[in-house]
């Protein structure tokens, strides 16, 4: 049985917990929040055990295995570092980083420490990314082309998304970094972005950050291909997520958010979808999310990685190349001419 560890008690850290069920060699046993109500709460909340108001002690906790680092970006190197320093396995939650240089550090913290460390991009880890993923495989729609992928909802649940300073980014980091991964996924690894163009602008959010709230980039494969990724912090009604897959042969599309459940209410029922903006009139829940958006098959996989002592499908390393192609997008936004990516040698050994 894999213990886990989890840093942070908000968005995310419940979902982690919520996945943790699914996974049948895991179990949770330990949580951190820096305020230890909030952290009591949450192992009442998902019977998780201990719970720390200290990342050292959760991380040298002898029941602890793995750590996953469920917190605001800009506690990802700090959280790394801890984990790495008591030699435990590490999962982080997207981004790896806020820059390419600090992803580059987390890297390094795993790798000098010898860690297993696993990239919490779920995406590419959600039923639909996985069933269109198998059928690209095998061929359906013949070479694939392009891919269009739109990552949107009407702004984050918390003021650390916010603050474009200290969370690295606007839309297009907090959002990009899940179809910049699902691009590669689908294009192949080894088929390096080369070249990036971007235009951010702050719409609607100007009272809140000075980051961009919509974003749109377009990433040149070596291959030829293209994908144009859309991330948005101004789209009202709801999670969106949605790909859009074009092959010599055919066609397919993608829409983790569509619901099988939709209807008509004029009374609130509570929870009903991530950042659904309204709790009355047409309504479209999505059943399961924590399924339906990966979380789930991304923790069995990582927990069966780990188990086994082998190397997940999303690496620290995929977080980093992720974090150099977005900190192009960044500078194409700047500069207003494409870019080229460079990656680090890091990355890609000559
Ligand atoms: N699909 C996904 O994989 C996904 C979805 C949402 C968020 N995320 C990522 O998860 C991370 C956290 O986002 P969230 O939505 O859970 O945020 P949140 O605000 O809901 O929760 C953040 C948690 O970290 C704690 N915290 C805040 N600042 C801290 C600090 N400096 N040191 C220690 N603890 C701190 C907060 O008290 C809270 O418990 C972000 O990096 C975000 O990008 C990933």
């Amino acid at each position: 049985m894999i213990r886990v560890g989890i840093l942070g008690s908000g968005f995310i850290a419940d979902s982690y917990a919520d996945s943790l069920l699914d996974v049948r060699n895991a179990v949770l046993t330990a949580n951190y929040s820096r305020n230890p109500s909030r952290a009591a709460e949450f192992a009442e909340r998902w019977s998780s055990g201990a719970s720390f108001d200290s990342m050292e002690a959760l991380c040298a906790s002898p029941e602890v295995d793995l750590v996953v680092i469920a917190l605001p970006n800009e506690a990802h190197v700090q959280a790394a570092r801890i984990a790495a320093a008591v030699g435990k396995g590490i999962i982080c939650t997207k981004p790896l980083a806020r820059t390419a240089a600090e992803a580059q550090q987390i890297v390094d913290l795993a790798r000098e420490a010898g860690v297993w460390h696993g990239y919490a991009e779920s995406s590419v880890f959600s039923p639909n990314i996985q069933k269109a993923y198998e059928m690209v495989q095998a061929g359906g729609i013949g070479d694939l082309l392009t891919m269009r992928a739109r990552e949107a909802h009407s702004g984050p649940h918390a003021a650390h998304f916010w603050d474009a300073d200290t969370a690295g980014g606007g839309a297009l980091l907090d959002m990009g970094c899940h179809t910049v991964e699902s691009a590669r996924h689908f294009f192949g690894k080894d088929n390096h972005v080369t070249e990036v163009f971007a235009y951010g602008a702050t719409m609607v959010h100007g009272d809140k950050t000075t980051g961009e709230d919509t974003a749109v980039a377009m990433l040149k494969f070596e291959g030829g291909q293209l994908a144009v990724i859309e991330s948005s912090w101004v789209e009202k009604g709801g999670m969106q997520l949605r790909h859009e897959l074009v092959g010599s042969a055919g066609r397919l599309v993608t829409d983790t958010s569509v619901t099988p459940v939709w209807g008509f209410i004029e009374n609130p029922v509570g929870y009903l979808v991530e950042k659904s903006d309204a709790d009355t009139g047409w309504v479209y829940p999505v059943p399961e999310e924590t399924r339906a958006y990966g979380f789930s098959q991304q923790m069995r996989h990582f927990v069966d990685s780990f188990a086994a002592g082998t190397q997940p499908s999303e690496t620290f390393d995929d977080g980093l190349v992720v974090n150099t192609i977005l900190d192009a997008c960044y500078r194409a936004m700047a500069s207003r001419t494409w870019e080229p990516v460079v990656y680090p040698n890091a990355v890609f050994p000559s």
